[in-house]
């Protein structure tokens, strides 16, 4: 099978943090009469982005469930960005560079007077960025967003260190670790996409899983091109487990945790109740100690699942023609200005 970018992650990862200036602190702005000070203290960090680039803030909204960041974290998939925040720091994700919902939100934030950090590949936010003095992180090459998943987490979690969120510094090689060992289950991952033929998966998991969740739904829509719901407990526990007493939907139930998940007792309960209305949910285990360790575990094996379920199907996994076309259509009907 052709694994694609996946086995060059683990390098993605390193080569992606040498690019993050050392004095982002120090930066001193000054954009249309407003002062952006990037020394001053923040108390809550945005991340903005869409699709493969905006899942980095749900992962490091999961891993902030785990490490206790000093401030919250705020994932943004919008044009527009939160009301009333007081001191923000920016993050804005986009590998393409040229997703117009990103570059409006970063424009967004800059004219609200936060301080913004870009993380791309180049493209538009790039070129608008850094002529304003915005620093971007420049990151590596891979063959579609989504496929660069390490070279945008990491420079966004060394941005964290840098702003004393929190400390990654002794977590960062045991995210390769995980990543490496899901390399080593290809033959797992190939039988779970066999199970997945001919189902709608619905992914289920907890709350300090969310960012797998989704991404695994997100690969499955993008590489496998097939329909997934993601199903977030505990709330989903209160309306989507309704709909298991329908027998005929030809559902696929997959439930993933970590073997450390302080709601891991509570997947257990709802995987019995799923059971007990006749479905066989398979059971997802992430493997690893540390909380990126287990993160990057699971994007890497769910995501080499997709590519499983790709072939299995006989689809091409790397174009993403829907999201193309949508995306020239806003730009020729100038639905953003950017
Ligand atoms: O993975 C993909 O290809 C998509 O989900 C893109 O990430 C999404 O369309 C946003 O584009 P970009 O990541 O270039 O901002």
């Amino acid at each position: 099978m052709n694994l694609i970018d996946y086995p060059r992650w683990p390098s993605l990862a390193r080569e992606s943090i040498l690019n993050v200036p050392m004095d982002l602190r120090s930066i001193r702005l000054s954009i249309d009469g407003k002062v952006i000070d990037y020394s001053g203290d923040i108390d809550s960090v945005i991340i903005t982005g869409m699709g493969g680039s905006g899942v980095v803030g749900d992962i490091i909204n999961d891993l902030c469930l785990f490490w206790d960041c000093r401030v919250p974290i705020i994932v943004s998939k919008n044009m527009r960005l939160p009301r009333r925040l007081s001191r923000p720091l920016v993050i804005a994700i986009s590998y393409s560079g040229n997703t117009a919902e990103t570059i409006m939100s970063a424009n967004e934030a800059l004219a609200r007077g936060y301080p913004v950090i870009g993380i791309t590949t180049g493209g538009r936010l790039s070129t608008a960025l850094s002529a304003k003095g915005v620093p971007v992180i420049l990151t590596p090459k891979a063959s579609a967003p989504r496929y660069g998943l390490p070279a945008l987490l990491y420079p966004a979690l060394i941005i964290l260190e840098r702003f004393s969120v929190v400390s990654v510094t002794n977590e960062l090689e045991s995210g390769i670790s995980g990543i490496e060992n899901a390399l080593k289950h290809v033959d797992d991952a190939v039988n779970l996409a066999r199970q997945l033929v001919n189902s709608v998966p619905v992914v289920w998991v907890t709350e300090s899983r969310r960012g797998v969740g989704i991404r695994f739904k997100n690969d499955l829509n993008e590489n496998a091109k097939y329909y997934s719901v993601v199903s977030v407990v505990p709330e989903g526990a209160h309306n989507d487990i309704a709909a298991v007493i329908t027998k005929q939907n030809g559902l696929k139930h997959v439930a993933i945790m970590g073997p450390n998940d302080y709601e891991g007792r509570y997947e257990e309960v709802l995987i019995d109740v799923i059971s007990s209305f006749g479905a066989k949910p398979i059971i997802v285990k992430l493997e690893g100690k540390m909380p990126l360790e287990l993160e990057m575990y699971g994007a890497t094996y769910l995501g080499i699942t997709t590519l499983a379920l790709a072939e299995l199907l006989g689809v091409e996994p790397v174009s993403t023609e829907p999201i193309d076309r949508l995306k020239n259509l806003l730009n020729e009907r100038k639905v953003f200005q950017v």
